[in-house]
């Protein structure tokens, strides 16, 4: 008998916002909520990256996978609010880390006010984070927590090891998204799931699906910041280049070029030469490195997909698999 593939059916991203509409306007007012100090550079630094919005991608998916398994309920909430607390934090500190200077189409923090306060309001959203979490009163999630957020830091080190690093080869590459992006949303999923009562074996498959679409979608990241539109993006193209981090494109380009080309990407990568961009591109081109990055990410979101298998369907399992495509479709 031959098994008959069923197609796996998966929701479009405006219905995925219509299913999550209420949830999501639940945890934009948590945030708000949540952000405030009495010292009102905190709150200048924290309602400018806030208050230009970004996806809210990883608190979507903590109710939709808290959704995916059961009822959502305030719990869910606040884990959303946790994950994008952590997922802002983070971003104040790479952009001081990449020297970046445009993020969710604004000026960057440390642009504006400098890196010592983008560090420090980053240190201050890790911690609300914390105080978030410790108000669930549940051990198994502020172990969850605790243990992703170190090895996020663990990943941002980690690459920070390999900056200029021609030596640099997919396996670590991949080594470091794990940490640096993978682990959060791994997080997310796992904790909507725990939130929902779902038992160790649903658990594992939301951990899992969270865990390959955190890699797919770091690779298309890096993807974008090859080609995307700035305009689209909120971000500054070449920025990876410029600070001499060889993502998955220039990876493939260095394995597979020419002794010549090999050479000239080697010492382009070594002295972090953003002004190197065109000939990078032709190489990157002439090695097929966009074709093979983006195929890898379209791996990592098939197998994000099927480790829904096996869950009873509902609308939103259907909207984590329209999640997984996107991830990689994505403009922005
Ligand atoms: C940016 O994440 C950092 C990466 C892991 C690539 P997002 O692209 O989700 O950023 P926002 O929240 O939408 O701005
Ligand atoms: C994502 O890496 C780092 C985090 C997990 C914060 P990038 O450096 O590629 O992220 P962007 O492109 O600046 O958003
Ligand atoms: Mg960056
Ligand atoms: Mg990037």
């Amino acid at each position: 008998m031959t098994a008959v593939e069923r197609p796996r059916p998966a929701l479009a991203l405006p219905q995925i916002q219509t299913l999550a509409t209420a949830d999501m306007a639940a945890v934009d007012t948590l945030i708000r909520n949540r952000l405030a100090s009495d010292v009102v550079l905190i709150n200048q630094i924290a309602d400018h990256i806030i208050s230009a919005g970004g996806k809210r991608l990883r608190p979507m998916l903590v109710v939709l996978a808290g959704r995916a398994c059961g009822a959502v309920i305030p719990d869910h909430h606040q884990l959303a609010a946790i994950i994008e607390f952590i997922h802002t934090s983070t971003l104040l500190h790479d952009d001081v880390v990449d020297e970046s200077d445009l993020r969710r189409g604004r000026s960057t923090a440390n642009a504006l006010w400098g890196n010592a306060p983008s560090v420090l309001v980053g240190d201050f959203l890790y911690s609300r984070s914390f105080q978030l979490m410790v108000e669930l009163d549940r051990m198994e999630v502020m172990r969850i927590l605790a243990d992703t957020t170190n090895r996020i830091a663990e990943g941002e080190v980690l690459q920070l090891l390999h900056v200029h690093n021609p030596d640099t080869d997919e396996a670590a590459y991949l080594r470091v998204i794990e940490r640096k992006t993978a682990v959060l949303f791994a997080a997310g999923t796992r904790l909507g799931a725990l939130a929902s009562n779902a038992d160790a074996a649903g658990q594992r498959k939301l951990y899992d699906y969270g865990m390959n679409l955190g890699y797919a979608f770091q690779i298309a990241d890096d993807v974008l910041d090859y080609t995307a539109d700035a305009a689209d993006l909120g971000k500054n193209l070449g920025d990876d280049l410029a600070e001499g981090k060889a993502t998955l494109p220039l990876i493939h380009a260095i394995a597979h070029s020419d002794e010549k080309t090999r050479a000239r990407l080697r010492a382009i990568v070594e002295n972090g030469d953003g002004t190197a961009m065109p000939e990078v591109l032709a190489a990157i081109d002439a090695t097929g490195g966009l074709e093979y990055s983006r195929r890898r990410a379209a791996e990592y979101a098939q197998a994000a997909e099927a480790a829904l298998d096996g869950l009873e369907e509902n609308d939103a399992i259907g909207a984590l698999r329209g999640l997984a495509r996107y991830s990689v479709e994505r403009k922005s």
